[in-house]
């Protein structure tokens, strides 16, 4: 499905063009291909927050390590300010690069080295990308990073296991902060903690975005932040993006079978229909045949259907199989 801005906004920060990924794994003779992103399409506008939600090994995290540049997409290209970073850097990605695009992992304690100070993974990559050289210059925005994120600048000082999670997670934003990213790319990143200290961590994203023009992918499978949080919402099913809106809109007035097996399981108090457990596994059902057609495999789609995109709304699309148009249909 091809997601696009919405209408309006100013040029796309991040333009995801076609993706497909394709992962072999085994030996020669038990040799097997994955297909993690089928044809993915989407944009992200500055300072926008759109969240990416879907069940697990649906392909977000394969689509956020491709546009970190942690991995190689088989097919597709993605466009950071415009500009073809694939083709731009085949091989491995610029300092440049890594300066416009930060990721923000799910564990916070995984990402920081136990042995170093919190001052180190500040203080590293500001020297590393040449932000500052003097010594006090460094400390000093060190310093700052750390009130931004809502932490105190003695912290600077401990080591990692001395902070709470959610603090540890904070320590993660400030580095990807130092070296002033356009785009953050957020995995998971609340996932792991307390629920009592998660809403303070997606304040803070929110403020990036606000006060610093961040856009902010946000990976999540929790439906409520997603809909806190972002301003639209892209849903995955099976490496494809099957639904995409403003998220208030695709919470909702979910469309796709799979979208309104998801937001069935969230409490709202908003919704416009209840469900009930044959309802649920009708939808089950009716995921199926919404990707494949009736008796489709995700390799062999039913014969004579077609993916289209059909809006629902205004800026909110879905995709759907259906029968291929007579139209379209080439006489044998
Ligand atoms: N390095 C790899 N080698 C082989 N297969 C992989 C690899 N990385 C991911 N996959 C497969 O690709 C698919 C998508 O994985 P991905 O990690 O993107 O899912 P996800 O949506 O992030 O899931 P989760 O919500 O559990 O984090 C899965 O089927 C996974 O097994
Ligand atoms: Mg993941």
């Amino acid at each position: 499905m091809t997601a696009t801005a919405p209408s309006g906004a100013a040029a796309p920060v991040l333009e995801v063009r076609h993706l497909t990924k394709v992962f072999t794994q085994g030996g020669l003779l038990s040799r097997r291909s994955v297909t993690a992103l089928r044809d993915v399409s989407f944009a992200l506008g500055q300072a926008e927050i759109v969240s990416l939600v879907g069940e697990s090994g649906s392909g977000k995290s394969t689509i956020a390590r491709i546009v970190a540049r942690l991995d190689q997409p088989t097919s597709g290209t993605f466009l950071l300010d415009g500009r073809d970073v694939i083709a731009g850097e085949k091989r491995r990605a610029s300092r440049a690069f890594r300066r416009q695009v930060q990721m923000v992992f799910q564990d916070p304690f995984g990402s920081l080295n136990p042995n170093q100070r919190i001052s180190h993974f500040l203080e590293r990559p500001l020297r590393l990308h040449g932000i500052s050289r003097n010594r006090d210059e460094i400390r000093t925005r060190s310093e700052v990073l750390m009130t931004d994120v809502g932490l105190t600048a003695d912290m600077l000082d401990s080591f990692p296991h001395q902070l709470s999670g959610g603090q540890r997670q904070r320590v993660a934003i400030a580095r990807a902060l130092a070296v002033e990213p356009k785009l953050i790319l957020a995995d998971e990143p609340t996932s792991m903690l307390d629920v009592s200290v998660r809403i303070g961590v997606l304040n803070l994203m929110r403020d990036l975005c606000d006060q610093r023009g961040i856009s902010i992918l946000y990976i999540t499978h929790d439906l409520a932040s997603a809909r806190y949080l972002a301003d639209r919402t892209m849903v995955m099913f099976a490496g494809e993006i099957v639904e995409e809106g403003p998220s208030m809109e695709v919470m909702a007035r979910p469309s796709h079978p799979y979208t309104r097996l998801l937001t069935s399981a969230v409490p709202d108090p908003h919704r416009l229909h209840g469900f009930d457990p044959a309802t649920r596994s009708e939808l089950r059902a009716a995921v199926h045949v919404a990707m494949y057609g009736p008796g489709g495999k995700p390799d062999a789609p039913t014969p004579g259907t077609e993916v289209v995109q059909v809006s629902v709304g205004p800026d909110h699309r879905v995709r759907r199989r259906e029968p291929v148009r007579a139209s379209e249909v080439t006489p044998a």
